[in-house]
Parts: structure tokens; sequence; C-alpha cells
């Protein structure tokens, strides 16, 4: 049968009906390695509507675990309808599959949708990405407690993560290290975190989806234009193009000092922990945890 993918990174040519295989089996090696979760434990994808989450969803299900979506309404338009459409293929996929989808709205729970609070909250210089990234990780926490699931699984591939790590060893961020893992222990008011496709090209994701037949939306976020993250991303393009493989064993390879403690995490970081007093996430202040301080602090606006 004629290969339809080629990993040059792995040396390996597939046809269709093999890649669709072959991704859940290395996903399921993955989460046992990372030891991400057990097959009794209830699983919340948080789906954007782009290809990595809802294949995730897509391979969750295959491989029969109970896995429920969670979309985040963050009322981003960008000329496209942005968050509309991607609303609309997260519940078409749900539909479709016979699945669960919680969906929260945060024009409707906090008032105003994501570009305005950034207006409002003079946070980020003109881009709305920073609050956006507050809320989506405090509500991701929020409902996964609240609804009762053992852990939250993110779409994040090895291009995702590759750019992030370099960011953070460009700058040698030691805390941002230390946190960036496949698999993150819940802690107290925070859910565990896995991210199951970490070890994923974005390229091997979009050839899923659409072997798979999954529609999602193309665009990526209007304010991701010029975003640093997508700069790294190119540089890192450029060197795999020279170096096929080189973006996985950057990544690899820090996974590998991290076992072996190189990024092990400061004692006194935990330590310095406090729950917020009202939604219990964590802090590392004695008053409200940024998210609740910047949706009072609107209230007064
Ligand atoms: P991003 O931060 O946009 O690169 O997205 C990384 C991951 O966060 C995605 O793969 C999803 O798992 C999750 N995510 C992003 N946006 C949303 C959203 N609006 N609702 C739910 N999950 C999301
Ligand atoms: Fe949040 Fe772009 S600003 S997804
Ligand atoms: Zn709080």
């Amino acid at each position: 049968m004629k290969a339809s993918v080629h990993m040059r990174q792995h040396k390996l040519a597939l046809c269709r009906d093999h890649y669709l295989e072959w991704i859940p089996e290395q996903t399921e090696r993955f989460i046992k390695k990372y030891e991400m979760f057990r097959r009794e434990e209830r699983v919340l994808v948080a789906v954007s509507g782009g290809k990595d989450s809802l294949s995730l969803w897509d391979i969750l299900h295959r491989l029969g675990y109970q896995a429920d979506g969670l979309y985040i309404g963050l009322g981003i338009d960008g000329g496209v309808g942005y968050s509309d459409e991607s609303h609309r293929l997260s519940e078409k996929f749900a539909s479709e599959n016979g699945l669960r989808l919680h969906v929260v709205d945060v024009a409707k729970e906090y008032g105003q949708p994501i570009p305005i609070l950034a207006e409002m909250s003079h946070r980020g210089q003109g881009r709305p990405c920073a609050v956006c990234g507050l809320a989506k990780r405090h509500i991701m926490n929020r409902i996964a407690r609240d609804l009762g699931y053992d852990v939250l699984a993110t779409g994040h591939n090895l291009d995702d993560e590759a750019a992030v790590l370099f960011g953070n060893t460009l700058q040698w961020s030691g805390n941002f290290l230390r946190r960036q893992s496949p698999a993150l222990r819940e802690s107290p008011g925070l859910a565990r975190k896995v991210k199951p496709l970490c070890r994923f090209y974005e390229r091997e994701m979009a050839a899923y989806a659409l072997l798979r037949g999954i529609e999602y939306i193309y665009e990526e976020c209007p304010f991701a234009e010029g975003a640093t993250s997508i700069y790294y991303k190119e540089l890192l393009n450029r060197l795999e193009t020279d170096k096929p493989g080189s973006k996985l064993i950057f990544y690899l390879r820090f996974l590998e000092a991290r076992e072996t403690g190189l990024f092990a995490p400061a004692p006194e970081e935990a330590a310095n922990l406090h729950p917020c007093p009202n939604c219990g996430q964590p802090t590392s202040t004695d008053d409200l945890c940024s998210f609740c301080r910047m949706i009072e602090k609107l209230k007064t606006v």
C-alpha cells in the first residue's frame, strides 16, 4: 500500500490505516510512560476547536478513556468570527461522536469578553493574550475541580512545547523550566494537568485530523500574529529543515534532564503558596489570586 505520511524525523512512512493506528498507540505509550492517568479516571479535555485538541479528544475516545470536553468561549471575533466558529466545530465534534461538552462563556460569567477584560484591566500592552491565558488556566482548573474530574488534558504538541522550552532556556527561567512537564501532579487547589500529544510534531497532528476527517478551525487566534512564540516556532522549523529530528531531541533531552533531577522544584516554592480566599486556587500573595484580583478590580471600573 502507498505511504500517506512520511516522518523523516522517525525514518518512518506509513499508509493511512497504519498511521491512524500508530498515533493512538504512541499516545497510549506516552500516557503510561509519564503516568498521566489510568483507565478508570475521568479526563476533562480542554478543546479549542483546533486540530490538536479535537484530535486528542478523538484519540482518547478511540482508546476507550472516559473523556469529556470543555470549551471556553473567549468572545474573540477578529473579523473571522474566531470564537463562534471554534465553538461550532467543538459542538459538532461532540454531537457527531456522542460526547459531552461543557461550555463556559467568559462574557456571561465574568461580564465581558476577553478583549474587553484585557482593555479594562490594562494588562498586556494592547495584546489580550496574557489576560486570556490567565482566564483559561483559572477556568480549566475551576471546572476540573468543581465537576470532579481526575485530570485536565490539553492539546499542546511538540512544536508548542519546544517553542516554550526555547523561550524559557533563552532566559534560563528556572521557575518555568521546573514546571514544564508532560504531566504536572495535582496540588492543593490545582488539578493534575497532562499533555498527551507533547511528543507529536504539529504536522503529525494536522495529518491525523485530516485523515480522520475531523473538521477544525484553520485560523490561529487573530491576536497570535506577531507573538514571540510564533517567531520561536519559525526558528525551530528552520533548524528542523536542516537537521530533521532536532526539535524532538531538544525536547526529549530536556525531559531526560528533568528525570535526573536537574530541574527539581525548590522546596520553598510550594511552601510560599496560599489558597486564594475567593476561589481556593494557589497564589503566592497573602491576598486574592491574580485572576480574582483582576475581576474584583473591574467591578470598580
Ligand atoms: P493555545 O494556548 O491556544 O496554544 O492552546 C493550547 C491548548 O489549550 C489547546 O490545545 C487546548 O487544549 C487548550 N485551549 C486553548 N483554547 C481553548 C479554549 N477556548 N477552550 C478550551 N480549551 C482551550
Ligand atoms: Fe487568547 Fe488568542 S488571546 S487565544
Ligand atoms: Zn482566586
